[in-house]
Protein backbone atom coordinates (compact mmCIF):
# COMPACT_ATOMS: atom_id res chain seq x y z
CA UNK A 1 0.00 0.00 0.00
CA UNK A 2 1.07 3.65 -0.68
CA UNK A 3 -0.29 5.13 2.36
CA UNK A 4 0.28 5.43 5.73
CA UNK A 5 -0.73 3.14 8.38
CA UNK A 6 -4.24 3.33 9.40
CA UNK A 7 -5.07 3.12 13.83
CA UNK A 8 -6.84 -0.51 13.80
CA UNK A 9 -9.15 1.88 16.75
CA UNK A 10 -10.84 3.08 13.58
CA UNK A 11 -11.69 -0.26 12.49
CA UNK A 12 -12.28 -1.56 16.29
CA UNK A 13 -15.17 1.78 16.42
CA UNK A 14 -16.48 0.72 13.23
CA UNK A 15 -17.13 -3.15 13.66
CA UNK A 16 -18.80 -1.42 17.10
CA UNK A 17 -21.17 0.38 15.37
CA UNK A 18 -22.11 -2.82 13.48
CA UNK A 19 -22.20 -5.17 15.80
CA UNK A 20 -24.27 -3.27 18.11
CA UNK A 21 -27.03 -3.73 15.31
CA UNK A 22 -27.07 -7.11 14.80
CA UNK A 23 -29.74 -9.60 15.89
CA UNK A 24 -29.72 -12.10 18.62
CA UNK A 25 -27.59 -15.06 17.54
CA UNK A 26 -26.35 -13.69 14.70
CA UNK A 27 -23.51 -13.82 12.38
CA UNK A 28 -22.11 -11.37 9.63
CA UNK A 29 -19.58 -12.45 6.77
CA UNK A 30 -18.23 -10.07 4.21
CA UNK A 31 -15.90 -10.80 1.09
CA UNK A 32 -12.78 -9.08 0.03
CA UNK A 33 -13.42 -8.29 -4.09
CA UNK A 34 -12.42 -10.59 -6.98
CA UNK A 35 -9.49 -9.56 -8.46
CA UNK A 36 -10.92 -8.70 -12.17
CA UNK A 37 -9.66 -10.78 -14.90
CA UNK A 38 -9.03 -8.52 -18.19
CA UNK A 39 -7.49 -12.10 -20.87
CA UNK A 40 -5.03 -13.97 -21.26
CA UNK A 41 -2.67 -13.87 -17.64
CA UNK A 42 -4.01 -10.41 -16.93
CA UNK A 43 -5.63 -8.69 -14.41
CA UNK A 44 -7.37 -5.54 -12.84
CA UNK A 45 -5.46 -3.59 -9.96
CA UNK A 46 -6.38 -5.23 -6.87
CA UNK A 47 -9.43 -3.00 -5.17
CA UNK A 48 -10.42 -4.17 -1.84
CA UNK A 49 -14.27 -4.31 -1.40
CA UNK A 50 -15.39 -1.16 0.54
CA UNK A 51 -17.39 -2.77 3.42
CA UNK A 52 -14.91 -5.02 4.45
CA UNK A 53 -11.87 -2.52 4.25
CA UNK A 54 -14.47 -0.25 6.62
CA UNK A 55 -14.93 -3.01 9.15
CA UNK A 56 -11.26 -4.41 9.23
CA UNK A 57 -8.61 -1.90 7.79
CA UNK A 58 -7.86 -5.56 5.47
CA UNK A 59 -6.38 -4.45 2.02
CA UNK A 60 -5.96 -7.25 0.55
CA UNK A 61 -7.39 -10.21 -1.71
CA UNK A 62 -9.33 -12.78 -0.75
CA UNK A 63 -9.89 -11.98 2.95
CA UNK A 64 -13.16 -12.82 4.49
CA UNK A 65 -14.15 -11.54 7.83
CA UNK A 66 -16.73 -12.76 10.33
CA UNK A 67 -18.64 -11.08 12.66
CA UNK A 68 -20.34 -13.29 15.63
CA UNK A 69 -20.98 -10.73 18.87
CA UNK A 70 -22.60 -13.50 20.47
CA UNK A 71 -20.27 -16.50 19.86
CA UNK A 72 -19.74 -19.19 22.91
CA UNK A 73 -16.28 -18.73 22.39
CA UNK A 74 -14.79 -15.05 23.03
CA UNK A 75 -12.47 -15.31 20.64
CA UNK A 76 -14.80 -15.90 17.90
CA UNK A 77 -16.65 -12.78 18.36
CA UNK A 78 -14.29 -11.21 15.85
CA UNK A 79 -12.13 -13.39 12.88
CA UNK A 80 -9.96 -12.33 10.15
CA UNK A 81 -9.44 -14.92 7.54
CA UNK A 82 -6.41 -14.37 5.60
CA UNK A 83 -4.98 -16.33 2.49
CA UNK A 84 -1.92 -18.48 3.84
CA UNK A 85 1.51 -16.44 3.02
CA UNK A 86 4.67 -18.43 2.19
CA UNK A 87 7.90 -17.74 1.16
CA UNK A 88 6.74 -18.72 -2.67
CA UNK A 89 4.17 -15.72 -2.45
CA UNK A 90 6.57 -13.59 -0.98
CA UNK A 91 9.12 -14.09 -3.99
CA UNK A 92 6.58 -13.59 -6.23
CA UNK A 93 4.26 -11.08 -4.77
CA UNK A 94 6.07 -9.34 -2.18
CA UNK A 95 4.60 -9.05 1.52
CA UNK A 96 1.39 -10.68 2.31
CA UNK A 97 -0.08 -9.85 5.73
CA UNK A 98 1.05 -12.62 8.02
CA UNK A 99 -1.15 -13.04 11.38
CA UNK A 100 0.44 -10.67 13.42
CA UNK A 101 0.30 -8.04 10.68
CA UNK A 102 -3.46 -8.82 10.04
CA UNK A 103 -3.80 -8.32 13.95
CA UNK A 104 -1.87 -4.71 13.67
CA UNK A 105 -3.94 -3.81 11.03
CA UNK A 106 -7.40 -4.73 12.08
CA UNK A 107 -7.30 -4.85 16.02
CA UNK A 108 -8.78 -8.29 15.62
CA UNK A 109 -7.25 -10.87 17.72
CA UNK A 110 -8.37 -14.26 16.05
CA UNK A 111 -6.49 -14.34 12.56
CA UNK A 112 -7.18 -17.63 10.67
CA UNK A 113 -6.18 -19.19 7.26
CA UNK A 114 -8.21 -18.96 4.67
CA UNK A 115 -8.03 -22.48 4.25
CA UNK A 116 -9.44 -22.83 7.82
CA UNK A 117 -12.97 -20.81 7.02
CA UNK A 118 -15.30 -23.73 5.85
CA UNK A 119 -14.51 -26.17 9.32
CA UNK A 120 -14.51 -22.83 11.53
CA UNK A 121 -17.97 -21.10 9.64
CA UNK A 122 -20.03 -24.77 9.83
CA UNK A 123 -19.15 -24.92 13.46
CA UNK A 124 -20.06 -21.50 14.18
CA UNK A 125 -23.23 -21.72 12.04
CA UNK A 126 -24.55 -24.61 14.53
CA UNK A 127 -24.33 -21.69 17.03
CA UNK A 128 -27.07 -19.40 14.90
CA UNK A 129 -30.00 -18.65 13.83
CA UNK A 130 -29.50 -15.43 11.93
CA UNK A 131 -26.61 -14.94 9.12
CA UNK A 132 -26.23 -11.48 6.98
CA UNK A 133 -25.61 -11.20 3.82
CA UNK A 134 -23.76 -8.25 2.13
CA UNK A 135 -25.66 -7.73 -0.65
CA UNK A 136 -25.45 -4.51 -2.59
CA UNK A 137 -28.25 -2.03 -2.08
CA UNK A 138 -26.57 1.60 -3.40
CA UNK A 139 -29.32 3.37 -5.17
CA UNK A 140 -27.09 3.66 -8.28
CA UNK A 141 -25.63 0.25 -8.38
CA UNK A 142 -25.75 -1.82 -11.74
CA UNK A 143 -23.89 -4.82 -11.52
CA UNK A 144 -23.79 -7.81 -13.94
CA UNK A 145 -20.90 -9.45 -12.74
CA UNK A 146 -21.26 -12.09 -10.49
CA UNK A 147 -19.07 -10.94 -7.11
CA UNK A 148 -17.27 -13.18 -4.03
CA UNK A 149 -20.43 -12.24 -1.76
CA UNK A 150 -22.92 -13.24 -4.57
CA UNK A 151 -20.91 -16.98 -4.64
CA UNK A 152 -20.57 -17.07 -0.78
CA UNK A 153 -24.23 -15.89 -0.66
CA UNK A 154 -25.41 -18.63 -3.09
CA UNK A 155 -23.39 -21.74 -1.60
CA UNK A 156 -24.99 -20.57 2.07
CA UNK A 157 -27.67 -20.77 1.06
CA UNK A 158 -27.78 -24.32 -0.10
CA UNK A 159 -25.26 -25.34 2.90
CA UNK A 160 -27.53 -23.46 5.39
CA UNK A 161 -31.04 -23.62 4.16
CA UNK A 162 -32.87 -23.55 7.43
CA UNK A 163 -31.12 -20.24 8.55
CA UNK A 164 -32.79 -16.91 8.55
CA UNK A 165 -30.98 -14.47 6.19
CA UNK A 166 -30.70 -10.68 6.79
CA UNK A 167 -29.38 -7.63 5.16
CA UNK A 168 -25.73 -6.12 6.24
CA UNK A 169 -26.21 -3.02 3.73
CA UNK A 170 -29.05 -1.25 5.70
CA UNK A 171 -26.91 -0.99 8.36
CA UNK A 172 -23.77 -0.10 6.67
CA UNK A 173 -25.67 2.76 4.57
CA UNK A 174 -26.72 4.44 7.78
CA UNK A 175 -23.19 3.87 9.84
CA UNK A 176 -20.89 4.50 6.47
CA UNK A 177 -22.88 7.75 5.83
CA UNK A 178 -21.50 9.17 9.39
CA UNK A 179 -17.87 9.52 9.27
CA UNK A 180 -15.08 9.28 12.29
CA UNK A 181 -12.91 11.99 12.54
CA UNK A 182 -10.08 9.47 11.04
CA UNK A 183 -12.60 9.28 8.34
CA UNK A 184 -12.94 13.05 7.40
CA UNK A 185 -8.72 13.59 8.18
CA UNK A 186 -8.29 10.79 5.43
CA UNK A 187 -10.55 12.42 2.98
CA UNK A 188 -8.85 16.24 4.15
CA UNK A 189 -5.69 13.98 2.82
CA UNK A 190 -7.25 12.90 -0.75
CA UNK A 191 -8.39 16.87 -1.11
CA UNK A 192 -5.24 18.11 -0.14
CA UNK A 193 -3.55 15.96 -2.58
CA UNK A 194 -6.06 16.83 -5.52
CA UNK A 195 -5.22 20.75 -4.56
CA UNK A 196 -1.74 19.98 -5.56
CA UNK A 197 -2.65 18.24 -8.65
CA UNK A 198 -5.33 21.42 -9.53
CA UNK A 199 -2.44 23.90 -8.90
CA UNK A 200 -0.01 21.82 -10.84
CA UNK A 201 -2.05 22.29 -13.88
CA UNK A 202 -3.05 25.91 -13.30
CA UNK A 203 0.51 27.05 -14.53
CA UNK A 204 0.57 23.65 -17.15
CA UNK A 205 -2.71 25.00 -18.88
CA UNK A 206 -2.18 27.11 -22.32
CA UNK A 207 -3.82 27.00 -25.73
CA UNK A 208 -2.35 23.48 -27.56
CA UNK A 209 -1.78 21.47 -24.43
CA UNK A 210 -3.97 18.21 -24.93
CA UNK A 211 -6.71 16.85 -22.30
CA UNK A 212 -4.93 13.60 -21.88
CA UNK A 213 -1.90 16.04 -21.07
CA UNK A 214 -3.61 17.46 -18.10
CA UNK A 215 -4.68 13.70 -17.29
CA UNK A 216 -0.92 12.80 -17.14
CA UNK A 217 0.09 15.80 -15.43
CA UNK A 218 -2.49 15.07 -12.26
CA UNK A 219 -1.41 11.71 -12.23
CA UNK A 220 1.77 12.03 -11.84
CA UNK A 221 0.90 14.67 -8.91
CA UNK A 222 -1.39 12.14 -7.23
CA UNK A 223 1.23 8.87 -7.25
CA UNK A 224 3.40 11.02 -5.82
CA UNK A 225 2.00 12.18 -2.79
CA UNK A 226 1.32 8.46 -2.41
CA UNK A 227 -2.52 8.00 -4.10
CA UNK A 228 -3.49 4.99 -6.01
CA UNK A 229 -4.40 7.69 -8.41
CA UNK A 230 -7.79 9.37 -9.68
CA UNK A 231 -10.68 8.19 -7.12
CA UNK A 232 -12.97 7.82 -10.41
CA UNK A 233 -12.35 8.30 -14.01
CA UNK A 234 -11.43 11.37 -14.83
CA UNK A 235 -13.34 13.93 -16.97
CA UNK A 236 -11.23 16.80 -18.72
CA UNK A 237 -13.44 18.20 -20.73
CA UNK A 238 -12.38 21.54 -23.12
CA UNK A 239 -14.76 23.63 -25.23
CA UNK A 240 -18.31 21.57 -26.27
CA UNK A 241 -17.06 18.23 -24.64
CA UNK A 242 -18.19 19.96 -21.47
CA UNK A 243 -21.78 18.89 -22.31
CA UNK A 244 -21.52 15.88 -22.51
CA UNK A 245 -21.77 14.57 -18.84
CA UNK A 246 -19.85 11.70 -18.80
CA UNK A 247 -16.90 12.52 -21.15
CA UNK A 248 -13.82 10.49 -20.42
CA UNK A 249 -12.13 10.47 -23.70
CA UNK A 250 -9.50 13.25 -22.88
CA UNK A 251 -8.33 12.85 -26.19
CA UNK A 252 -8.69 16.64 -27.26
CA UNK A 253 -6.68 19.60 -27.82
CA UNK A 254 -7.67 22.78 -26.06
CA UNK A 255 -7.92 25.86 -27.97
CA UNK A 256 -7.79 29.47 -27.45
CA UNK A 257 -10.66 30.74 -25.95
CA UNK A 258 -12.44 27.90 -24.65
CA UNK A 259 -12.78 26.38 -21.25
CA UNK A 260 -12.28 22.96 -19.69
CA UNK A 261 -14.12 21.18 -17.60
CA UNK A 262 -12.13 19.28 -15.40
CA UNK A 263 -14.06 16.50 -12.81
CA UNK A 264 -10.64 14.79 -10.92
CA UNK A 265 -9.76 13.65 -8.12
CA UNK A 266 -7.49 11.82 -5.91
CA UNK A 267 -8.38 8.81 -3.61
CA UNK A 268 -5.89 8.01 -0.53
CA UNK A 269 -6.11 4.72 1.80
CA UNK A 270 -9.11 3.76 -0.34
CA UNK A 271 -11.07 7.57 0.41
CA UNK A 272 -11.98 9.52 -2.27
CA UNK A 273 -12.05 13.09 -2.80
CA UNK A 274 -14.10 14.98 -5.57
CA UNK A 275 -13.25 18.11 -7.21
CA UNK A 276 -14.78 20.03 -10.19
CA UNK A 277 -13.41 23.05 -11.55
CA UNK A 278 -13.83 24.80 -14.91
CA UNK A 279 -11.14 27.14 -16.34
CA UNK A 280 -10.06 28.77 -19.27
CA UNK A 281 -7.31 27.71 -21.67
CA UNK A 282 -6.24 30.80 -22.40
CA UNK A 283 -5.66 31.87 -18.37
CA UNK A 284 -8.95 34.67 -18.98
CA UNK A 285 -12.75 33.99 -19.17
CA UNK A 286 -14.32 35.88 -21.91
CA UNK A 287 -17.33 38.17 -20.15
CA UNK A 288 -20.02 35.82 -21.17
CA UNK A 289 -18.38 32.85 -19.67
CA UNK A 290 -17.80 34.99 -16.24
CA UNK A 291 -21.01 36.02 -15.80
CA UNK A 292 -22.07 32.26 -16.27
CA UNK A 293 -19.43 30.71 -14.06
CA UNK A 294 -20.38 33.54 -11.21
CA UNK A 295 -24.04 32.07 -11.27
CA UNK A 296 -22.52 28.80 -10.80
CA UNK A 297 -20.30 29.53 -7.93
CA UNK A 298 -23.90 31.69 -6.46
CA UNK A 299 -25.68 28.22 -6.37
CA UNK A 300 -22.82 26.48 -4.77
CA UNK A 301 -22.38 28.95 -2.44
CA UNK A 302 -26.13 29.00 -1.25
CA UNK A 303 -26.48 25.23 -1.56
CA UNK A 304 -23.61 24.24 0.70
CA UNK A 305 -25.32 26.62 3.34
CA UNK A 306 -28.32 24.46 3.29
CA UNK A 307 -26.35 21.45 4.16
CA UNK A 308 -26.93 21.39 7.84
CA UNK A 309 -28.28 18.95 10.49
CA UNK A 310 -32.22 17.68 9.97
CA UNK A 311 -32.26 18.87 6.18
CA UNK A 312 -33.82 16.58 4.03
CA UNK A 313 -31.83 15.60 0.52
CA UNK A 314 -34.77 15.41 -1.59
CA UNK A 315 -36.17 19.11 -0.37
CA UNK A 316 -32.53 20.35 -0.52
CA UNK A 317 -32.68 19.75 -4.09
CA UNK A 318 -36.08 21.28 -5.03
CA UNK A 319 -34.46 24.47 -3.03
CA UNK A 320 -31.25 24.37 -5.55
CA UNK A 321 -33.54 24.23 -8.27
CA UNK A 322 -35.66 27.23 -7.36
CA UNK A 323 -32.23 29.16 -7.22
CA UNK A 324 -30.77 27.90 -10.32
CA UNK A 325 -33.92 28.76 -12.19
CA UNK A 326 -33.32 32.41 -10.33
CA UNK A 327 -29.84 32.70 -12.04
CA UNK A 328 -31.02 31.16 -15.59
CA UNK A 329 -33.76 33.60 -15.75
CA UNK A 330 -30.62 36.21 -14.83
CA UNK A 331 -28.31 35.03 -17.87
CA UNK A 332 -31.72 35.22 -20.20
CA UNK A 333 -31.13 31.16 -20.37
CA UNK A 334 -34.77 30.62 -18.97
CA UNK A 335 -37.84 32.98 -19.67
CA UNK A 336 -40.72 33.43 -17.01
CA UNK A 337 -43.16 31.62 -19.67
CA UNK A 338 -40.96 28.57 -19.52
CA UNK A 339 -40.82 28.81 -15.77
CA UNK A 340 -44.09 29.15 -14.69
CA UNK A 341 -45.67 26.25 -17.34
CA UNK A 342 -42.99 24.06 -16.34
CA UNK A 343 -43.64 20.38 -15.88
CA UNK A 344 -43.19 19.79 -11.89
CA UNK A 345 -41.48 16.56 -12.98
CA UNK A 346 -38.61 17.70 -15.08
CA UNK A 347 -38.56 21.43 -14.02
CA UNK A 348 -37.49 23.90 -16.69
CA UNK A 349 -34.12 24.47 -15.01
CA UNK A 350 -32.94 20.90 -16.02
CA UNK A 351 -32.67 21.66 -19.69
CA UNK A 352 -29.42 23.28 -18.34
CA UNK A 353 -28.85 21.07 -15.06
CA UNK A 354 -29.52 18.12 -15.18
CA UNK A 355 -27.92 15.85 -12.83
CA UNK A 356 -28.07 16.28 -8.55
CA UNK A 357 -26.30 18.72 -6.82
CA UNK A 358 -24.86 16.79 -3.54
CA UNK A 359 -24.16 12.76 -3.13
CA UNK A 360 -22.21 11.16 0.22
CA UNK A 361 -18.76 11.24 -0.28
CA UNK A 362 -16.17 8.31 1.50
CA UNK A 363 -14.73 5.35 0.79
CA UNK A 364 -17.12 5.34 -2.93
CA UNK A 365 -17.01 8.26 -4.36
CA UNK A 366 -20.84 8.21 -4.60
CA UNK A 367 -20.69 6.80 -1.30
CA UNK A 368 -23.09 4.73 0.99
CA UNK A 369 -25.51 7.08 3.28
CA UNK A 370 -28.95 7.12 4.04
CA UNK A 371 -31.11 9.87 1.72
CA UNK A 372 -34.54 9.56 3.32
CA UNK A 373 -33.97 10.29 6.46
CA UNK A 374 -32.64 14.21 8.13
CA UNK A 375 -29.14 14.89 7.54
CA UNK A 376 -26.57 14.55 10.40
CA UNK A 377 -23.10 15.93 11.49
CA UNK A 378 -20.26 14.38 10.08
CA UNK A 379 -21.78 13.57 7.22
CA UNK A 380 -19.52 14.68 4.30
CA UNK A 381 -21.62 15.61 0.96
CA UNK A 382 -20.10 17.06 -2.42
CA UNK A 383 -21.82 20.01 -3.69
CA UNK A 384 -21.48 20.67 -8.02
CA UNK A 385 -23.65 22.77 -9.38
CA UNK A 386 -23.55 23.15 -12.87
CA UNK A 387 -24.66 24.85 -16.38
CA UNK A 388 -24.41 23.27 -19.15
CA UNK A 389 -25.09 25.48 -23.17
CA UNK A 390 -24.47 23.34 -26.22
CA UNK A 391 -25.66 26.28 -27.74
CA UNK A 392 -22.58 28.58 -26.50
CA UNK A 393 -19.91 25.62 -26.85
CA UNK A 394 -19.45 25.16 -23.58
CA UNK A 395 -20.17 24.03 -19.94
CA UNK A 396 -19.33 24.82 -16.07
CA UNK A 397 -19.66 22.91 -13.38
CA UNK A 398 -17.90 23.64 -9.42
CA UNK A 399 -17.50 20.83 -7.04
CA UNK A 400 -16.38 20.68 -3.65
CA UNK A 401 -16.30 18.31 -0.65
CA UNK A 402 -18.04 19.38 2.76
CA UNK A 403 -18.88 18.36 6.08
CA UNK A 404 -21.77 18.70 7.79
CA UNK A 405 -20.97 20.20 11.63
CA UNK A 406 -23.48 20.09 14.45
CA UNK A 407 -23.69 23.77 14.22
CA UNK A 408 -23.37 26.82 11.73
CA UNK A 409 -22.30 26.20 7.68
CA UNK A 410 -20.55 22.58 6.61
CA UNK A 411 -16.67 22.52 6.67
CA UNK A 412 -15.39 22.94 3.05
CA UNK A 413 -12.79 20.42 2.75
CA UNK A 414 -11.24 21.94 -0.53
CA UNK A 415 -11.60 25.89 0.93
CA UNK A 416 -7.83 25.94 -0.06
CA UNK A 417 -8.01 24.94 -3.44
CA UNK A 418 -8.89 28.03 -5.92
CA UNK A 419 -12.14 28.60 -7.33
CA UNK A 420 -12.79 32.89 -7.67
CA UNK A 421 -12.47 33.94 -11.41
CA UNK A 422 -9.80 36.47 -9.85
CA UNK A 423 -7.71 33.70 -8.74
CA UNK A 424 -7.54 31.27 -11.34
CA UNK A 425 -6.69 34.18 -13.50
CA UNK A 426 -3.69 35.30 -11.32
CA UNK A 427 -2.24 31.47 -10.80
CA UNK A 428 -2.59 30.79 -14.35
CA UNK A 429 -0.65 33.75 -15.80
CA UNK A 430 1.92 33.97 -13.04
N1 LIG B 1 -17.05 12.67 -10.22
C1 LIG B 1 -18.32 12.08 -10.10
C2 LIG B 1 -19.28 13.00 -9.54
O1 LIG B 1 -19.04 14.18 -9.48
O2 LIG B 1 -20.32 12.61 -9.07
MN1 LIG C 1 -17.11 14.97 -9.51
MN1 LIG D 1 -19.53 14.35 -7.38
Amino acid sequence: MKYDSISGNLFIKNRKKFMAQMKSKSIAVFNSNDIYPIGADSTLPFEQHRDIFYLSGADQEETILLLFPEANDKKHKEILFVRETNEHIAVWEGEKLTKEKATEVSGIETIYWLTDFDRVFFDLMTETDTIYFNTNEHYRQAVETQTREDRFIQKCKLQFPAHQYAKSNPILQEIRGVKEPEEIDLIQTACNITEKGFRRLLSFVKPGVWEYEIEAELLHEFVRNRSKGFAYTPIIASGNNANVLHYIENNQECKAGDLILMDVAAEYANYSSDLTRTIPVSGKFSARQKEVYEAVLRVKNEATKMLVPGTIWAEYHKEVGKIMTSELLGLGLLDKASVQNEDPNWPAYKKYFMHGTSHHIGLNTHDYGVLKTPMKANMVFTVEPGIYIPEEKFGIRLEDDVVIQEKGEPFNLMENIPIEVDEIETLMNS
